[in-house]
């Protein structure tokens, strides 16, 4: 498919040339220059480093990229080794599928492109590994093309100077980087242009503490004036979590905690834990009451009840909200044909299996032993 952006009157609005050329003016000056696959037009060396660096720094890449180049010196090479080999040469940089991938682009290249790379990004696009923005990447350094490249240092270098909010992964957001990114692109220079964006990107307007005081565009960075360069780009929108509610019983005996063992799935599965109960609706403590009397009922006599200050432990898929109740027995009944509760003395709750909330509350009670409780039933 190809894409027409000159037409589209969004992208006119956004042409600004000053920016190319500050940016090439500055690669020139404070860019990088001697990477090994600079100074080359080899389609080949410049795809290969290409599919090295998209997740992978530079400083990891290089040996990697020149042990490549010595065993894989051209395409028609690459394309007839074992798949075990090119595995073999990748082993260490990770992503895996990224030499998959290598591997299978390279038979492609060698069989349907007589061994030489098309210059056209959207045919690039169309082979295995090349995305959009690294088959720009490749057109422009190895063919000169006018291609608008969009990696992640990209979109923090525009969603900084331009001020763009939202979430760049979100894919309108992201449509919109598109437009801009094609919009700035220099009617000349596009390798100086390529390489300066990828530069800046990770030499001043790093993620944490960007270089603001030699950045090219400080004068005009929208995040720097509005003080945002440590919120832009914005980040995913974290899911609110569902959040849940319940009472916990702490049954205490001179210095002992009723404890019941939880079901074997879900969450705490299988620890001791506190008998809980459903939260009591607000304006009804009489019926919470009463069924707080009615779980108690066959441990012992209630004499009373005190509600503890509430606390909130975060799951990684929701919020427990947790109301602790004190219970206070004035007897204690042997606890008849019921394996799953036990009584556990004070100075055991540190070493017992007990969700780390339940044993926090624990040890803070028991520590701070002597209030009494204050209503009676
Ligand atoms: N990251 C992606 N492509 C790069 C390149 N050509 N030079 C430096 N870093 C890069």
């Amino acid at each position: 498919m190809k894409r027409l952006l000159a037409a589209n009157p969004d992208t006119l609005q956004l042409v600004d040339p000053g920016f190319s050329t500050a940016l090439i003016g500055w690669q020139k000056k404070h860019g990088r220059h001697a990477l090994p696959w600079q100074k080359t037009r080899d389609a080949y060396r410049i795809w290969l480093s290409e599919i090295m660096l998209q997740q992978t720094q530079v400083a990891a890449v290089v040996p990697y990229y020149q042990r490549f180049l010595l065993r894989f010196p051209d395409v028609a090479s690459l394309a007839a080794a074992p798949v075990e080999d090119v595995m073999a040469h990748w082993s260490g940089l990770g992503y895996y599928t990224r030499a998959r991938n290598l591997h299978r682009c390279a038979q492609i290249v060698a069989a349907q492109y007589a061994g030489r790379f098309p210059d056209d990004p959207d045919l690039l696009a169309e082979l295995p590994g090349i995305g959009r923005s690294t088959a720009a990447a490749i057109a422009a350094f190895a063919y000169g093309k006018r291609a608008a490249i969009l990696d992640g240092n990209v979109k923090r270098v525009f969603a900084r100077v331009f001020g763009i909010d939202g979430y760049p992964g979100e894919k309108a957001v992201e449509n919109q980087l598109w437009l801009r990114a094609a919009a700035l692109l220099p009617a000349r220079e596009i390798e100086s242009y390529t390489q300066g964006l990828m530069d800046l990107g990770a030499t001043v307007c790093t993620r944490s503490k960007p270089s603001c005081g030699t950045c090219p565009f400080a004068q005009r960075c929208v995040a720097l004036r509005d003080d945002r360069v440590s919120e832009l780009p914005l980040r995913k929108q974290k899911k609110a979590i569902p959040e849940r509610q319940t009472a916990m019983l702490l049954l205490i005996d001179e210095q002992q905690v009723l404890l019941e063992q939880r079901p074997p799935h879900g969450i705490w599965g299988g620890l001791l834990s506190l008998p809980e109960l459903a939260l009591p609706e607000a304006g009804n403590p009489a019926e919470f009451e009463a069924q707080l009397a009615q779980a108690a009922t066959p441990f012992g006599v209630v004499s009373g009840y005190d509600k503890l200050p509430a606390f909130s432990h975060t799951f990684t898929h929701f919020k427990l909200h947790i109301a602790p109740y004190r219970v206070e027995l004035s007897r204690r009944h042997a606890i008849a044909g019921q394996l799953q509760h036990q009584w556990l003395r004070a100075d055991c709750v540190a070493d017992a299996p007990l969700p780390a909330p339940v044993k926090k509350l624990l040890l803070a009670v028991f520590a701070g032993q002597g209030s009494k409780t204050a209503k009676l039933l």
